[in-house]
């Protein structure tokens, strides 16, 4: 039994007690043995961790919230600012190109390969902007945004991604919305680099308030056992809890793997706040 008693220096602490009878032939209890001991500090560090545990799982949500808003503006600033400059260079040589009095010749030539250079260049700069966060997920959303991952994915691992999407429109909250196609992206990754798959298939529907998206890989699997240490999966679970939802693997060697993450829809993520007492932010 744990109970808080009244120790010698008048305070109260946390006691364990374990009592053991003495009974007599009729069965009756004479005495009682038994041990008392003090946990007051132990119980102290469970609630210390404890804090810091919640703590340590805001400080990565915040991280992670962070870093996607740092790509998202990358991503724009990218996009607008050097954009732009590579349009307008791009228009200025094809003006000047137009105004050659002759149209062969070194540098009408020189030219030429100027205009496609810079085109090069911003189709360079708009691969590095997707890959920084993909427009799609904030224009069309995430069904939208799935699908074109799956078939960047396809073209570029010659693996096969079927995809299964909800028909209506999802409006998911944009954090949400994010992290489900993080954890999206980290499973065809780790398709690519450890399954050697031939084909993936995906689904994302919405099950009883649920928002799910189910990544089967019919790749070699593994044992989950044998895993430690790996920030991936761990990265992928994070996400889903702080969407207040779970992340399940199943895989065992030989018949592939199944990433399953469920979230509730329109429900709040639990602050931390509910758990330690922390009044940061
Ligand atoms: N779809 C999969 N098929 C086969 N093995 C997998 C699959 N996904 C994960 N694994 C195994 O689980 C391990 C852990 O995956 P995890 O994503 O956590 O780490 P990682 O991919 O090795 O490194 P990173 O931290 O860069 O993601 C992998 O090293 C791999 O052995
Ligand atoms: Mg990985």
């Amino acid at each position: 039994v744990e109970s808080r008693l009244r120790a010698a220096d008048g305070n109260y602490r946390w006691f364990l007690m374990l009592g053991e009878p003495l009974r007599n032939a009729q069965g009756s209890v004479v005495r009682w043995f038994g041990t008392c001991t003090d946990i007051e500090d132990l119980k102290q560090a469970e609630e210390a961790l404890k804090i810091q545990e919640a703590q340590l799982r805001a400080l990565t949500t915040r991280l992670q919230q962070v870093r996607e808003e740092e790509r998202a503006m990358v991503a724009r600033d990218l996009h607008d600012q050097i954009g732009q400059i590579l349009t307008a260079i791009k228009m200025d040589m094809t003006w000047l190109a137009r105004r050659l009095p002759e149209k062969k010749g070194e540098a009408h030539d020189r030219i030429k390969k100027a205009i496609e250079l810079i085109s090069d260049g911003a189709r360079s700069m708009r691969k590095i902007c997707s890959g920084l966060r993909p427009g799609i997920l904030d224009d069309l959303g995430l069904a939208a945004a799935i699908e074109w991952q799956a078939g960047e994915f396809a073209s570029r691992t010659g693996v096969s991604c079927q995809v299964s999407l909800p028909q209506d429109d999802l409006r998911l909250d944009g954090d949400l919305a994010t992290a489900i196609f993080r954890i999206f992206q980290e499973s065809l990754t780790n398709v690519a680099r450890h399954a050697e798959a031939q084909a993936v298939r995906a689904s994302l529907y919405t099950q009883n308030g649920n928002l799910l998206l189910v990544v089967v890989d019919d790749g070699k699997g593994f044992r989950e056992a044998e895993i430690s240490g790996s920030l991936g999966l761990l990265g992928m679970k994070e996400r889903a809890q702080a969407c207040g939802g779970d992340l399940q693997i199943s895989s065992s060697p030989g018949d592939g793997t199944t990433v399953t993450v469920r979230v509730p829809l329109h429900s709040h993520a639990p602050s931390v706040n509910d758990h330690a007492h922390s009044n940061s932010r």
